[in-house]
């Protein structure tokens, strides 16, 4: 038994033995002493019908003529005796038994003829103890002597003491037994559960993760489980990060934390206020039944800036997209988030039916979208899409002006995407005095390109609105500028990316985002490993896993990847039966027909690939189509030997950085598209082209055969790399460059910032 519990016992249990004994001694003495009592009533009333009886006889034979007669009744009497006394005192009878010292009439009786009463007492005549009655007796209404009945007491007071012991063994040793069973009740729920859940506490505060173990989590006490592993898990955290720091400040390398980065934005925008915009919202909520839920929306940009508004703080305005956003915000559309440990603003702009389909589907999706991606799908520009883009702009400049009003001067506002190309401009025309700054998530196409689109002009005089403008790689940016030279009266600054118009510089630089990484992972339960328990529960059998995560997308190249396995199969058949690829799809845009037919595409290529190759066992391709959380996805990078990033195009791709974040153990690895921006950081990919089905399937091929010391040195120069480069660091970069421009300078063609 551990020491806690042998603390928590010998304090408990003595308190508990002593008041089951009282209560125990308690209930034998109530039942004893009723019971002594019952007994005392009967042996009387037992005696007073005697008594009477024996009067009765004796008056029914009065005058007494045969004294024989009445010698031979007393002397009948058992345990009892008797005497007969005339009213003048004399002796008539007495049984041989009778004591001497009521020979002569004891003043009892002579009291019972004085008063014609029965009298009762108790007497001694120093060898038992009697219970004495004195009884009148009358003939034809006259009191004519005294009749003295003595029953002896001595037989009931013997059964006394059996009395007692049957009371202890009838309530007081079941009392006993009770009160032990409550106590090993006790025991069994509170203190074993209790105990165990210090012992894992100590584990924890002396040993980490490691060796902290599986979290007890039986007994009453397991609600207190809960919130004690939250708070062992934050404990854990931060003793991580602690440890991390201090591992880092003796590299002297600079890692960024969210603490870092709070702290940093903390000095560089000094109290002004931040604001964040972007189309898709970070929690969208909707209805289960009666009760509100909310869900984590898919996509890169949510991923990459909802952990910097966690350690920032400040104000988040996006479309109130869900269907059940309105009940959760107050009549602003404001509300606190994240809901579970709220840490910044959400305030929701509500959009029109049409608005929505002209801005976000038409314009930005059909136009926009496919304008910047190279894939080969057509643009679809029309000019009632165009008046809403303008619209919700507009509607998303007045929220943002909305929340500066009375903020101080000089407010950080950090745009998001192509959905607001016309924002910056909106708001600096009315808060010259805001430091903007957007980032553009996706590819900048070739001028060419871009010229295509009928309203190409105000798009870049809306963007040239900022003061900075991002994309994740100098390619875009070198497109961008290249655009707005083809495009606009302006001067082009390429020694400092800059583009100078009449009353406003932009700098246009690359700031190549990036995700959160990772804390320590929380201790470890008992729970199978994430491969066993995904191929229980998918049935799988195949030897090696292949994991793709997606926005079900045209931009993404995912019939290109399944074409890509069926050749892998094909060329390689020792794989069949062998190797099965988890496609993790969450539908996107579904109202698009574009987006209908690729998933409608892409659901008969999977039945057509698994009706060639499967077998009664094995399934080549699971497509799971459904929008899967980061927590469900995660077991999945983790049971991956592949994970497969395909995209045509693609501005960065987190899928990448998660899937290398996620393998702590050093293995698996990553195929990756060499359009995606991802491709400049994580060269230890193997870099593909997704339009080469051939190459991809041979790339398979390497990464299912690559020795695990390959696969190991890769991994770890991968996460070397994303580990300090980090979506804090992004954060930290784009708010520091922001915040170092020199506002005044805008109206001249000075260059416009205080410090590299
Ligand atoms: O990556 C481009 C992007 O528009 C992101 O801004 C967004 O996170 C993602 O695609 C998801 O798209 P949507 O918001 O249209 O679902």
């Amino acid at each position: 038994m551990s020491a806690p519990r042998l603390g928590i016992t010998r304090r408990l249990l003595p308190p508990i033995l002593l008041i089951s004994a009282l209560v125990a001694a308690a209930c034998t003495f109530l039942q004893g002493r009723q019971e002594h009592e019952r007994l005392k009533w009967e042996t009387r009333q037992r005696a007073i019908a005697a008594a009477d009886t024996l009067r009765g006889a004796i008056e029914a034979v009065w005058p007494l003529d045969q004294p024989g007669q009445l010698h031979a009744l007393l002397d009948r009497l058992r345990d009892s005796a008797a005497a007969l006394y005339t009213a003048d005192g004399a002796r008539v009878a007495g049984s041989s038994n009778l004591p001497e010292k009521f020979l002569p009439m004891p003043g009892i009786v002579r009291d019972a003829i004085h008063t014609n009463q029965r009298t009762k007492g108790i007497e001694t005549d120093n060898q038992r103890w009697w219970y004495v009655q004195a009884l009148p007796v009358r003939v034809n209404g006259a009191v004519r002597g005294g009749l003295l009945f003595l029953s002896d007491l001595s037989p009931s007071e013997a059964a006394f003491p059996r009395l007692w012991r049957q009371a202890l063994w009838r309530v007081g040793l079941p009392a006993l037994l009770i009160a032990l069973l409550i106590f090993l009740i006790i025991q069994r729920s509170v203190i074993r559960p209790l105990t165990e859940l210090m012992d894992w506490m100590r584990r924890v505060r002396t040993g980490g993760a490691e060796r902290s173990g599986p979290v007890p989590r039986s007994g009453i006490v397991a609600p207190l489980t809960r919130e004690v592993t939250h708070l062992a898990r934050s404990l854990l955290a931060a003793r991580l990060a602690a440890a991390e720091e201090a591992r880092l400040r003796h590299q002297g390398e600079s890692r960024w934390t969210p603490e870092r980065l709070n702290a940093h934005v903390r000095t560089v925008i000094q109290g002004r206020p931040l604001i964040v915009v972007s189309n898709r919202e970070p929690y969208m909520h909707v209805r289960q039944g009666k009760a509100l839920r909310y869900i984590v929306p898919p996509g890169g940009l949510v991923t990459a800036l909802e952990p910097v508004l966690r350690a920032c703080s400040g104000t988040w305005i996006a479309a109130g997209t869900g269907e059940a956003d309105r009940e959760a915000a107050d009549e602003h559309g404001r509300l606190r988030v994240p809901p579970e440990a709220p840490r910044y603003t959400l305030r929701r702009v509500w959009l029109q039916p049409d608005e929505e389909r002209g801005y976000y589907y038409g314009f930005a999706n059909e136009g926009l979208w496919p304008l910047c991606h190279i894939t080969h799908t057509r643009p679809l520009f029309r000019a009632e899409d165009w008046t809403h883009y303008a619209r919700v702009n507009a509607k998303f400049a007045d929220a943002v002006v909305d929340e500066l009003a009375g903020t101080a001067d000089e407010p950080f506002v950090l745009i998001q995407d192509y959905h607001f190309a016309l924002l910056p401009r909106l708001i600096k025309e009315r808060r010259p005095d805001a430091r903007i700054a957007l980032f553009w998530h996706i590819p900048w196409p070739n001028p060419e390109s871009f010229g295509i689109c009928p309203w190409a002009r105000e798009l870049l005089e809306g963007m040239l609105g900022a003061d900075i403008i991002g994309f994740h790689i100098q390619f875009f940016c070198n497109n961008f500028l290249e655009s707005v030279d083809r495009t606009l009266e302006s001067r082009l600054d390429w020694e400092h990316f800059a583009v100078n118009r009449a009353e406003q510089t932009t700098l246009v630089k690359p700031f190549p985002i990036s995700i959160a990484w990772p804390d320590a992972p929380a201790p470890t339960t008992d729970e199978a490993s994430p491969r066993t328990a995904i191929a229980e529960r998918l049935g799988l059998t195949a030897r090696w896993l292949g994991v793709g995560v997606d926005r079900l997308d045209y931009t993404k190249g995912l019939p290109e990847r399944l074409l890509a396995l069926e050749r892998f199969l094909e060329k390689y058949p020792e794989f069949q039966g062998q190797f099965t690829y988890i496609e993790l799809g969450a539908p996107s845009r579904s109202l698009l027909p574009r987006y209908q037919e690729l998933e409608a595409a892409l659901v008969s290529e999977t039945d057509r690939i698994n009706r060639r190759f499967h077998t009664k066992s094995w399934t080549p391709v699971v497509f799971l189509k459904k929008q899967h959380s980061h927590d469900e996805i995660l077991p999945f990078y983790q049971a991956a030997d592949v994970c497969l990033v395909t995209s045509l195009h693609d501005g960065m791709n987190l899928v990448s950085k998660e899937f290398v974040a996620a393998r702590r153990d050093g293995q698996g690895v990553l195929i990756l598209s060499q359009f995606t921006g991802a491709s400049r950081e994580l060269r230890d990919a193997l870099i593909v082209n997704p339009y080469d089905i051939e190459q991809m399937a041979d790339a398979l091929h390497t990464a299912l055969t690559m020795p695990p010391e390959e696969q190991r040195a890769r991994m770890a120069r991968m996460r070397d790399m994303l580990q300090t480069h980090d979506v804090y660091r992004w954060a930290a970069g784009l708010i520091t460059e922001l915040a170092n421009i020199r506002l005044e300078a805008k109206i001249s063609s000075a260059p416009t910032r205080e410090a590299e």
